[in-house]
């Protein structure tokens, strides 16, 4: 049984929660797959706002995708410049009208705890597509659902890599993970380490977890590697940005020392990945990004009780 009402945060979900999720979009893989020849009508008749306040790809997208390929339709805030944002309209205001036109809502939005709020003001279901620094609880989904389909989610042991300061997919991810046992192996520049209060959180909750600003640290240890972009958007001063861009680079000769590792990332990647990694059997990460669409039909059919 599914009762949450919106997706906000993988705090709020046990893990017998998350692999419900991760077993309906199992059941709904074939669906995402083009020219399967497989058609489902089980979101007919229902709205999807994608309401994105920065910039997506790939959540907006295959949120989109998900939404038409069960039957569904979808509207589209795009960009606030061309939106009553821009006239100074608050996100309240906006949720109540818009909730009022809709059936469910995908929010992205800059500030952390904004998708929160928005639920508490909504009359449908709100799932945070990411707030600012803080969550990205889809992007853990398929995450999970990647980390599950290479059968390593019970035997975990993952390096989280990058901005580890401000990439709301580790913060979200982290504390799923505390949930499945895995062994957390944090690696990041010294001024983009996971917060505190997220690190005690987990601890708290039985995590072991290791530090190092070196991946050659850790490199045989892991199973997976979860490389992140540093979030240049979230940098209050961008000489900070400047002192740790290009810190840290994941090499065809760095996977020659553990050949099975999985490398993930939740994409865009800028320069933290070389670019003939991608030809190698480790990378995961183009993959991943397809798997957004049976997890995010997993979500939409779960809130709609479709
Ligand atoms: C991520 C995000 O928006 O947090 N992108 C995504 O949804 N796949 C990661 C990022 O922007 O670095």
């Amino acid at each position: 049984m599914f009762t949450k009402k919106h997706i906000i945060s993988t705090r709020d979900f046990s893990k017998a929660e998350l692999d419900f999720i991760l077993n309906r979009a199992e059941e709904l893989e074939s669906y995402a797959i083009r020219g399967a020849g497989q058609e489902s009508e089980l979101l007919k008749g229902k709205i999807l706002a994608n309401l994105f306040y920065e910039p997506s790809t790939r959540t907006r997208l295959s949120f989109e995708v998900a939404m038409k390929r069960l039957g569904g339709k979808v509207v589209n805030l795009s960009s606030p410049e061309a939106s009553s944002a821009a006239k100074g309209e608050n996100l309240v205001d906006t949720i109540k009208v818009v909730s009022g036109y809709c059936d469910i809502i995908a929010l992205r939005h800059p500030k952390e705890g904004a998708s929160r709020m928005a639920a508490s003001f909504s009359s449908v279901p709100i799932i945070n597509a990411g707030d600012g620094a803080g969550q990205h609880p889809t992007q853990t989904l398929l995450d999970l659902y990647t980390i599950r389909k290479e059968n390593l989610l019970d035997e975990l042991k993952i390096a989280l890599i990058g901005d580890l300061r401000y990439s709301r997919t580790v913060h979200s991810l982290a504390y799923a993970l505390s949930l499945y046992g895995a062994k957390l192996f944090f690696v990041s520049p010294d001024a983009l380490r996971m917060p505190d209060e997220i690190k005690m959180d987990l601890k708290g909750a039985g995590a072991e977890i290791f530090e190092s600003t070196k991946i050659t640290e850790f490199i045989n240890e892991v199973n997976v590697l979860y490389v992140t972009r540093i979030q240049r958007e979230r940098f209050p001063d961008p000489a900070e940005y400047n002192k740790v861009a290009g810190t840290y680079r994941i090499t065809t000769e760095l996977i020659a020392e553990n050949e099975d590792v999985v490398i993930m990332h939740p994409l865009p990647k800028l320069d933290e990945i070389n670019a003939d990694v991608d030809q190698t059997k480790n990378a995961r990460y183009f993959r991943q990004a397809f798997y957004g669409t049976p997890v995010r039909m997993a979500v939409l059919s779960l809130l709609l009780k479709s």
